[in-house]
C-alpha cells in the first residue's frame, strides 16, 4: 500500500501539527477560551487576506461563503455582472439569479478570463450594472484574474460593488483584498490555507457592511447582521465547528512563520515546475498562458491518453490524487493542485509518477526530461 499524496484543487493534504489540534477538547463556543480562539483566527485570516476588513467565519464549505455574500450584499433590484469562466462562475451566476437580483452573464470563453480593458468593454454596454462578482480562480479550467488590482480599480471607477470568490487560491497567491478594493472577498479552509474542509471566510468592506443594512437578507442561517453583531464579542451567532476552528488556528500559524511572500513564491515555484514537466509530457493547458492559474493546473493529456484512465492508475498505481474535468471539461482534462503545504517532494513525486504512467502506456520515452524540466524550477 502506498501512502496517498493529495494533488487535488482541494481538499489539500493537512500536516500533523494540523490534524493534531483537532484532538484538542471541545470547548463551549460562549466562553473565554473561545473567544481567545475566535481572535487568534480572525487575526490569521486578516493577514492572509491582507485586509484590515472584518472577516466572518462561517462553519459551512466555500459554497457557504458565497450564499453568504449573495444573500447579504447583493438585493433584488442589483444588476450584477457576473464573467463567465467556468463551472464556478456559472454557480455563481445561479445563487445570484436564486437571490432574484438581474444576473449579467459575460461568456469569457474557455481559457480566458476578465481584464482591466475587458470590463471597460461590459461597462460601456451595461451602464445600469451595479455588482461586479467574480471567481478569482476559476477551478474548473485553470485560470485566475491577474489584474485583479486594476479590475477592482475599475469596478471602483464605475461605483461597483466589487464581490470576489477566491476560494481556491487565497493563501496561494497575492489577492490583496485592500488594495484591490473588494468589498466582498470570500475564502475556503480546504485550499491554500491547507486546513480542513468545512469552513469558509467573508471579508467584509465599511462599504458592503453599509450595502447589507440596506438589502433584505436572504437567508436565517447566514443573516449578515447576526454575524456583525456576534463578531463583536468574538462569538458567531450558531454554534461553531471547534475542532476545525483549532485545526484552523494552525494552519493560519504555519503561514504566518513562513511569511505570505514566501508561501507565494513556493506555490509559484511549484505551479511553474508543474507547467514545465506537464509541457515536457505532452501535455497542453485549457489556460491561455495569460491566465495560467498558479494553484490549479488542468491539462489536456498527450495524445491517445485517456483522462480518466490517467488519474486512475495516477492514484492505483502510484497513490498521487489528482482531479479530472468539470462541466463541459468532463473526462477530457485532468486538473492538479498546487496548494497548501505543496513541496518540492509532493511535486517531483506527481512528475516522476506521471513520467512513469505515461512511459508504462507506451506513449513517452525520454525518462528523465519532465523531472528535470521540473528542477529547473525547483531549484
Ligand atoms: C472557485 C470555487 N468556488 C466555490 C467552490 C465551492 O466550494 P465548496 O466545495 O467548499 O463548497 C469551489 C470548490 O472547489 C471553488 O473552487
Amino acid at each position: 500500500m502506498v501512502e496517498k499524496l493529495l494533488m487535488l484543487p482541494g481538499p489539500t493534504h493537512l500536516p500533523n501539527r494540523v490534524l493534531r489540534a483537532m484532538s484538542r477538547p471541545v470547548i463551549s463556543h460562549r466562553g473565554e477560551e473561545f473567544h481567545h480562539l475566535y481572535e487568534s483566527v480572525e487575526e490569521g485570516l486578516r493577514y492572509v487576506f491582507q485586509t484590515r476588513n472584518n472577516v466572518f467565519i462561517l462553519t459551512a464549505s466555500g459554497t457557504g461563503g458565497v450564499e453568504f455574500a449573495v444573500n447579504n450584499f447583493i438585493g433584488r433590484r442589483d444588476k450584477v455582472i457576473v464573467p463567465i469562466t467556468g463551472v464556478f462562475a456559472s454557480r455563481m451566476a445561479t445563487a445570484i439569479s436564486r437571490r432574484g437580483a438581474s444576473v449579467i452573464k459575460v461568456d469569457l470563453g474557455l481559457g480566458d478570463h476578465l481584464t482591466p480593458e475587458k470590463l471597460e468593454e461590459i461597462l460601456r454596454k451595461h451602464k445600469d450594472a451595479s455588482v461586479l462578482s467574480l471567481v478569482f480562480n476559476e477551478t474548473s479550467t485553470g485560470v485566475s484574474a491577474w489584474r485583479i488590482v486594476e479590475i477592482g480599480r475599475v469596478a471602483k471607477e464605475h461605483g461597483l460593488l466589487f464581490i470576489v470568490d477566491s476560494i481556491s487560491a487565497l493563501g496561494g497567491v497575492d489577492i490583496p483584498t485592500d488594495k484591490a478594493m473588494i468589498d466582498v472577498h470570500i475564502a475556503g479552509s480546504q485550499k491554500c490555507i491547507a486546513a480542513p474542509p468545512g469552513l469558509s471566510f467573508v471579508a467584509v468592506s465599511s462599504y458592503a457592511e453599509e450595502k447589507a443594512g440596506e438589502v433584505e437578507p436572504g437567508s436565517f442561517y447566514f443573516d449578515f447582521s447576526s454575524y456583525k453583531r456576534f463578531a463583536s464579542k468574538s462569538e458567531t451567532p450558531f454554534t461553531p465547528a471547534v475542532p476545525l476552528l483549532y485545526a484552523l488556528e494552525e494552519s493560519l500559524k504555519m503561514i504566518r512563520e513562513e511569511g505570505l511572500e514566501n508561501v507565494f513564491k513556493r506555490h509559484s515555484r511549484a505551479a511553474e515546475a508543474l507547467y514545465a514537466a506537464l509541457s515536457t509530457l505532452g501535455f497542453s493547458f485549457v489556460a491561455k498562458p495569460e491566465f495560467r492559474s498558479k494553484t490549479v493546473i488542468a491539462a489536456y493529456p498527450p495524445r491517445g491518453v485517456d483522462a480518466y484512465r490517467l488519474k486512475a492508475e495516477l492514484e492505483s498505481k502510484y497513490g498521487v490524487v489528482i482531479a479530472g474535468g468539470m462541466g463541459e471539461l468532463k473526462g477530457k482534462i485532468i486538473r492538479i493542485g498546487v496548494m497548501g503545504r505543496v513541496s518540492t517532494a509532493a511535486v517531483t513525486r506527481t512528475v516522476s509518477s506521471l513520467e512513469s504512467l505515461l512511459y508504462s502506456l507506451g506513449v513517452y520515452e525520454k525518462i528523465g526530461d519532465a523531472l528535470r524540466a521540473a528542477l529547473e524550477h525547483l531549484h
